[in-house]
């Protein structure tokens, strides 16, 4: 069945049902289980729940699972969707932690799905182990938006996230220009099993240009896994095996922060310039302000987005399948000012 007739159908569906919950009608919404019957009611889904009337009564369940809670961006994307939630009455958000293990997180959309939440919003670990999980949720009924790292199938209602590779190009032209073209960087990567490490290191070495800069050489990398203490320790291998070192590129600002740290306590942090990402005001741009991080470049949550969207999801409005999120850079001269937008 075409998208229009499984819209047409699910328009039908919607009149006979009005006044009870419409989710799950859009046009990303997993197809009915057979043949050409109509879209099933998302009631008789998922563990057969009855699903929610979406008043303060009854309000819609969005079932959120937080891939870890170590990070201040992740605190500050569970801050953004609890803000986001608390306008409306008719929505509550119940918040899962899987403190950094993808097993974890596996079960805790089994459990979402078995308590019939309305929605679920995960920001996932790793692709691989929660593309499946996050399918066979979708394919329950539950609308499924991801939030910042991507899976290796596109089987969920949404994607919201910025670009990765468009930001570790930015990263990379930053370093190629502030070396003049000739020196020597080491990069700490975020985890390479989740979608953004990837992509950012992918976009570092297109914006490095290395065949265009042969004076540039990338003497260290190492999986730093997003977490500072690991970036510090790899960073104290860095310092003891090369005597120059003028840049260091972390996937995100607590690596950078970790590198510096690093090389603070061996007296050579004013020997090279740290660049991160993620630009939280609190922790990445104050770095920035404080003389910490030469550059840091923006990376939103999504987690207002994630609310905004559920809420069209649960009204039956058709969303994009893909939201990419603006970024911006900043810089010790743009900090205060509120940083500059990347086009
Ligand atoms: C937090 C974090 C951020 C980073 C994002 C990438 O867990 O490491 O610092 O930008 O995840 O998904």
């Amino acid at each position: 069945m075409n998208n229009q007739r499984r819209f047409e159908l699910c328009g039908i569906a919607m009149m006979a049902l009005a006044g009870s919950a419409m989710v799950g009608c859009n046009k990303d919404a997993p197809p009915p289980p057979s043949g050409d019957s109509p879209p099933t009611a998302p009631a008789a889904s998922a563990a057969g729940a009855k699903k929610h009337k979406g008043t303060p009564e009854d309000p819609f369940i969005v079932g959120m699972s937080q891939c870890n809670l170590g990070e201040p961006w992740r605190a500050q994307m569970n801050d953004d969707v609890r803000k986001a939630g608390e306008k409306h009455p008719n929505l509550k958000v119940i918040f899962k932690d899987a403190q950094n293990d993808s097993l974890v997180q596996r079960s805790q959309l089994e459990e979402f799905v078995n308590q019939g939440v309305d929605v679920i919003v995960i920001s996932p670990k790793e692709a691989a182990p929660l593309t499946e999980p996050v399918s066979k949720a979708f394919h329950s009924g539950i609308p499924v938006i991801v939030l910042d790292r991507a899976l290796l199938k596109e089987d969920y209602t949404m994607f919201i996230g910025a670009d990765n590779v468009k930001i570790g190009r930015e990263a990379g032209k930053w370093v190629a220009d502030a070396l003049g073209g000739k020196g020597s960087i080491v990069e700490l990567k975020g985890l390479m099993t989740s979608v953004p490490g990837q992509d950012r290191h992918r976009g570092f070495l297109e914006g490095l240009d290395l065949k265009a800069h042969p004076g540039l050489k990338v003497v260290f990398d190492a999986d730093m896994q997003w977490l500072e203490p690991n970036a510090r320790k790899e960073m104290e291998s860095a310092l003891a095996t090369h005597p120059k070192i003028d840049v260091v590129y972390a996937h995100n600002d607590p690596g950078a922060h970790g590198a510096f740290l690093a090389a603070k306590q061996v007296g050579r942090e004013k020997q090279m310039k740290f660049v991160g990402i993620d630009a939280l005001p609190q922790e990445g741009v104050q770095y920035v302000k404080d003389g910490v991080l030469n550059v840091t470049f923006q990376y939103p949550t999504g987690g207002e987005e994630a609310i905004d969207n559920a809420l069209k999801i649960l009204a039956g409005e058709t969303v994009p399948k893909k939201i990419t999120l603006a970024t911006r850079v900043f810089t010790h001269d743009n900090a205060a000012s509120g940083g500059n937008a990347i086009p």
